[in-house]
């Protein structure tokens, strides 16, 4: 076990003063919820926002709507090597899972698979979703001109990306709908929490009468968001991270297949704890595109490890991607890090098609891009806690 300073993978800070911003929001109750609604639709212009309890839940729930426009259509298409809360939304909103392989050079769909799979099963597909993972942005306009005047319904997994955006657009607005994760280790938290964002009257109207099927939070529950909150206060500090993270009942930065996961309307708890996002978050993005910018520019060039594709100049991502191409290497840049604490981290440890639990309700063509990345990826740190210090101690562990 590691005592001493200990970066986090990824983080989003949050402040005593937020919580206690959450205490007044739980006193104001739906108010404080309408409020923060009003201000992601002004700042996202976007007609209808929606807040709820997790990324999982915005999905579940968009899709719940979606099945009440389109009875007749059963399968979505994702990349497969993404987050596993997306195949357990669509699960537990009893849909088939259709992979499609990405492009390791870009961690965006495998186009060619993908026009593929709109040929092959078009009839039978209720979505697509274009997932912007670790923020760097997929190419949703090419995912609309494969949708348009078809009844595909395009679903931007922004789940990463909040604050991001691109030609000048905010990322989760570029799709017929869109969502956000407000989890903790996302670009802006609100201890667990998401938002679902979408200008499309019908769609909209469909998802409010599915959204009314949603509970609250009960007392303890609130009692629980508080902890976490205070916890996240403290903890998250590179100085405090060892001891959550020698923690092994917490499971940090672990990710699995679970239909079992909460359906709920967002607290006035989280709503409080988001107020002055957008200031909180410009501030943490300047942080992370500065860290993206220089990660950039120091491996530009190196053989061994290589750098995805990013669209435009480097923004401000959740975390930085990189292919270690030799396995020994990259297990001991794992390793070294973890010694030392420096907060490089794999990601989703295989991609989808070799999930056991997910093969009987699964079309997977092969995705061999997307083993490459499971077997290939490390992601590094970009968050306001990372230092100068830190960028060159993990550098000198890349380059070693
Ligand atoms: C790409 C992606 N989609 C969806 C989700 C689900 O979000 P949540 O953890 O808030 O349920 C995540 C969460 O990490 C994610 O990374």
């Amino acid at each position: 076990m590691r005592l001493g300073r200990t970066l986090p993978p990824a983080a989003a800070p949050v402040s005593l003063w937020a919580v206690a911003n959450g205490l007044k929001g739980l006193m104001r109750g739906a108010s404080e919820v309408r409020r923060f609604e009003g201000e992601l639709k002004a700042y996202h212009g976007s007609d209808h926002v929606f807040l709820v309890s997790s990324g999982k839940a915005c999905l579940y729930l968009i899709l719940k709507a979606l099945q009440r426009i389109h009875p007749d259509r059963r399968e979505v298409v994702i990349p497969a090597y993404t987050c596993y809360s997306v195949p357990s939304a669509i699960r537990r909103a009893g849909l088939r899972v259709c992979l499609c392989d990405i492009d390791p050079g870009t961690l965006d769909f495998d186009h060619t698979c993908l026009e593929r799979i709109f040929e092959e099963r078009g009839h039978g597909l209720l979505a697509v979703m274009p997932t912007h993972l670790f923020g760097v942005p997929a190419d949703v306009p090419a995912i609309r001109k494969l949708t348009d005047g078809t009844s595909v319904t395009a679903i931007e997994d922004a789940a990463q990306a909040l604050g991001g955006s691109v030609r000048g657009q905010p990322l989760g607005t570029l799709g017929d709908v869109g969502f956000f994760s407000l989890g903790r280790g996302k670009a802006f938290t609100t201890v667990e929490g998401g938002v679902v964002l979408t200008s499309e009257g019908d769609l909209a109207a469909a998802i409010t009468e599915e959204l009314a099927l949603f509970d609250g939070y009960t007392a303890p529950e609130f009692v629980g968001l508080c902890v976490q909150a205070v916890a996240l206060a403290l903890l998250m500090d590179p100085r405090l991270f060892w001891l959550p993270k020698a923690l092994p009942f917490l499971k940090l930065g672990e990710t699995h297949f679970d239909t079992d996961f909460s359906l709920k309307g967002m607290s006035g708890f989280q709503a409080g704890l988001a107020r002055g996002w957008q200031k909180r978050l410009a501030r943490a993005a300047s942080a992370r595109r500065r860290h993206s910018g220089a990660w950039a520019e120091a491996l530009n060039g190196t053989d061994d490890l290589r750098q995805p594709e990013i669209p435009g100049p480097a923004g401000a991502l959740l975390r930085y991607p990189l292919l270690v191409a030799d396995s020994h290497c990259r297990q001991a840049i794992l390793l070294e890090s973890e010694r030392l604490g420096l907060g490089v981290m794999t990601a989703y440890p295989e991609p989808l098609d070799r999930l056991p639990v997910l093969k009987p309700h699964t079309h997977s063509p092969d995705c061999p891009g997307a083993l490459q990345v499971a077997r290939q990826l490390v992601t590094l740190p970009v968050h306001p806690y990372v230092t100068g210090r830190d960028r060159q101690r993990i550098l000198n562990v890349l380059l070693e």
